[in-house]
């Protein structure tokens, strides 16, 4: 538990929840949830499944049906053949993260990742025993790993290299040839590949592309939390090699049992033309976000280095207005009514200089947050 750490940002959420409670107006821009609701027609899936009774355990690697839409998304949307019983239904990704980390590693074996990236993937490494390699990255490749850099980083014990694409805290996106490299050299040594896909609906320069486009034996997570908006039905989804298919299922079985039975009927409305275009339209009012926010920022004295191409954050380097993200971050909050997130809820690669800004929330309120900032900022 000693090496567990705490989200930071939930200390900085509750607070400004405190503010709030005492009258004060906050603009959030730490919160990495959508701000769009759930899809009607999901919610009123969810009601009817509810209605019908359909509130009892499921198979543990999920409502057939629902496994089967999910090949379909696959073919209709990268023209992808995949066999639905690879498909496995999860308590949201972090099931699936949870489930991969423990079929996958022994312990004293290491999980190559990036630094920044998403902090519970080293606890998850953790708790398995295993040992998270965090590996520094930079806007210099897009605070990506490379292919490169993942090969200097092999060692006898590494089981598995972990990539998230686009990438929770910086937004950005793997190049596919820089991932079909990675996936080659993961393979050579005799690891397994595991990529984080739960923001792939949220890309903004294309339709984006699936890893499991360039082979069948790496893992890819994916989620209906983020793109489908369905963050509180805790519903995800993992696509498995065959050879892990009934490990994973023995053990979800005895971890979870079973997914929300609602959510897994739920997410089936999830996949109808309308639920699609809906989100598509979504897609373009997070890029028409990003557009405004980045710019407004950097003005403002933040460093955006590059251009994220997907999720919904940037990463901002804050070390020309001050030494100390985790101060600025705070000071925002109980000065200019502002919650972002610091850096330190990343790593340990230079998070002092780094804030990440969620842009979860409508433009409006995004200029009411950019004014209050550099209302601070002439002042402090
Ligand atoms: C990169 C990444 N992976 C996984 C998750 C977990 O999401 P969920 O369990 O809601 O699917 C998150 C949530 O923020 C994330 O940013």
């Amino acid at each position: 538990m000693d090496n567990i750490r705490p989200f930071y940002v939930m200390e900085l959420l509750a607070r400004a929840r405190q503010l709030e409670y005492g009258g004060r107006s906050i603009i959030h821009m730490e919160i990495g949830e959508p701000d769009f609701p759930t899809p009607e027609p999901v919610v009123l899936a969810g009601k009817a499944a509810l209605e019908q009774g359909y509130t009892r355990y499921l198979p543990t690697t999920g409502l057939p049906e629902l496994r089967v839409r999910i090949a379909n998304y696959y073919k209709s949307r990268f023209g992808l053949a995949l066999d639905p019983a690879r498909v496995i239904i999860t308590p949201g990704s972090s099931g699936a993260l949870q489930l991969v980390m423990s079929v996958l590693i022994e312990p004293g074996e290491s999980v190559i990742m990036s630094d920044p990236g998403y902090p519970c993937n080293r606890h998850f490494v953790e708790l398995v025993g295993g040992k998270p390699e965090c590996i520094p990255v930079g806007p210099e490749t897009e605070y990506q790993l490379t292919a490169e850099m993942v090969k200097g980083a092999l060692t006898p014990s590494t089981k598995m290299v972990m990539i998230a694409t686009p990438s929770n805290p910086t937004g950005t996106v793997m190049s596919s040839e820089e991932l079909e490299a990675i996936y080659t050299v993961v393979s050579e040594h005799g690891a397994v590949l595991v990529v984080d896909e739960i923001y792939q609906g949220l890309i903004y320069a294309n339709d984006g592309s699936t890893a499991l486009t360039f082979g069948d034996d790496m893992f890819v997570i994916n989620s209906f939390s983020k793109y489908f908006g369905m963050t509180g039905w805790r519903i995800g989804w993992m696509v498995a090699p065959e050879a892990y298919v009934s490990a994973i299922d023995r053990l979800a079985q005895n971890i979870f049992i079973s997914t929300s039975s609602l959510a897994q009927y739920a997410a089936i409305a999830a996949f109808s033309d309308e639920c699609i275009e809906l989100m598509e339209s979504r897609r373009v009012a997070f890029r028409e976000r990003r557009d405004y926010l980045l710019p407004a920022l950097a003005r403002l004295g933040f460093n955006i280095a590059c251009v994220p191409q997907g999720a919904f954050y940037l990463y901002a380097d804050s070390s020309k207005l001050s030494d100390d993200s985790f101060r600025l971050s705070s000071d925002l909050l109980e000065t200019a009514g502002v919650a972002t997130t610091p850096g330190k809820d990343f790593g340990d690669n230079q998070p002092e200089r780094h804030m990440r800004f969620a842009y979860t929330t409508e433009i409006p309120k995004l200029k009411e947050g950019v004014d209050r900032i550099a209302g601070f900022l002439k002042v402090s």
